[in-house]
């Protein structure tokens, strides 16, 4: 297995998308609640607003697109480690346009563009957990074997294990890493098993951070030069008791970000932006 990557973390770029009012109504979801559009953006916003201005990451904002009413989800869409960019084939067909301004915005950057053209491939980014070592693709209504092949192609110097997706989503539904060598971990037995086989499959013993509720499990980690290290999570109105538990790691800034829209659609912290450091790439 690869050792950690150099500069794991560290973020100059993110690319994010504009809200198109079809959210409200058209959007995937796996459970049906009323999607409030005007706080949905609002929060957008604040979301967008860490990144550009508190943490000074370069934001492309790809505008939204109506007949796509995911779009704002991009994670979904691309794949990025180094200076590649994997273009997914995500599960839904309706979401599959969304990787096309998603192209076009990693072409942009100057990244390898590497596609996912195989017809019978499908991943989802929010499948994809990787942990600065290693891939663990999530297998899911969303993502299958072939689409973990494929990417396993794409980033051949890192190790690809998949791990079956229990009731939830995505594999970031339940888990995210919060630091180098720490996996966020939610409490639900579906997410504790998942650890579990991601610690079967892999040589590296990884910390783990357990917090109580499986959604709050989902947060962006950064290693800033400026700021050190960076935990965007969710917030105390949402989940007090797993905000608990991120306010006892001393050595970060944190940073609460509203989420309480997105949600009621499956979107987590990190389905709303694609991170990527240029100065490790070119
Ligand atoms: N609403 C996000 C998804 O289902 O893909």
């Amino acid at each position: 297995m690869a050792g950690l990557m150099a500069g794991f973390g560290c973020y100059t770029h993110a690319i994010v998308r504009g809200i198109p009012t079809s959210l409200a109504k058209e959007s995937l979801r796996t459970c049906q609640a009323e999607v409030d559009l005007s706080k949905a953006q609002r929060e957008h916003d604040a979301y967008v607003h860490i990144l550009r201005t508190t943490l000074g990451l370069e934001v492309v904002v790809l505008p939204a697109e109506e007949t796509l009413p995911d779009c704002v989800f991009v994670e979904d869409a691309a794949v990025v480690c180094g200076d590649t960019a994997l273009i997914t084939r995500p599960g839904a067909e309706s979401r599959r346009r969304e990787t096309e301004a998603m192209k076009g915005a990693l072409k942009d950057l100057n990244l390898n563009i590497v596609e996912m053209t195989d017809e019978s491939a499908t991943l989802d980014g929010g499948d994809v957990l990787f942990t600065g070592r290693e891939f663990f693709v999530g297998l899911s209504k969303r993502t299958n074997q072939r689409g973990a092949e494929i990417l396993a192609d794409a980033f051949k110097d890192y190790a690809v294990s998949t791990v079956p997706v229990m009731e939830k989503l995505h594999l970031k539904s339940l888990c995210s890493m919060g630091g180098p060598g720490l996996i966020v971990i939610g409490s639900s037995e579906p997410a504790q098993k998942s650890l579990k086989i991601m610690q079967q499959m892999s040589d590296h013993r990884y910390d783990k951070l357990t917090v109580p509720d499986d959604l709050a499990a989902n947060c962006i980690y950064m290693n800033l030069p400026d700021k050190g290290q960076v935990l965007l999570h969710c917030t105390a109105e949402e989940y007090p008791e797993s905000v608990k538990v991120f306010d006892k790691l001393n050595d970060y800034k944190l940073y609460p970000v509203p989420n309480s829209e997105k949600v009621k659609v499956d979107g987590a912290l990190t389905c709303c932006s694609v991170l990527i450091d240029k100065k490790s790439s070119n």
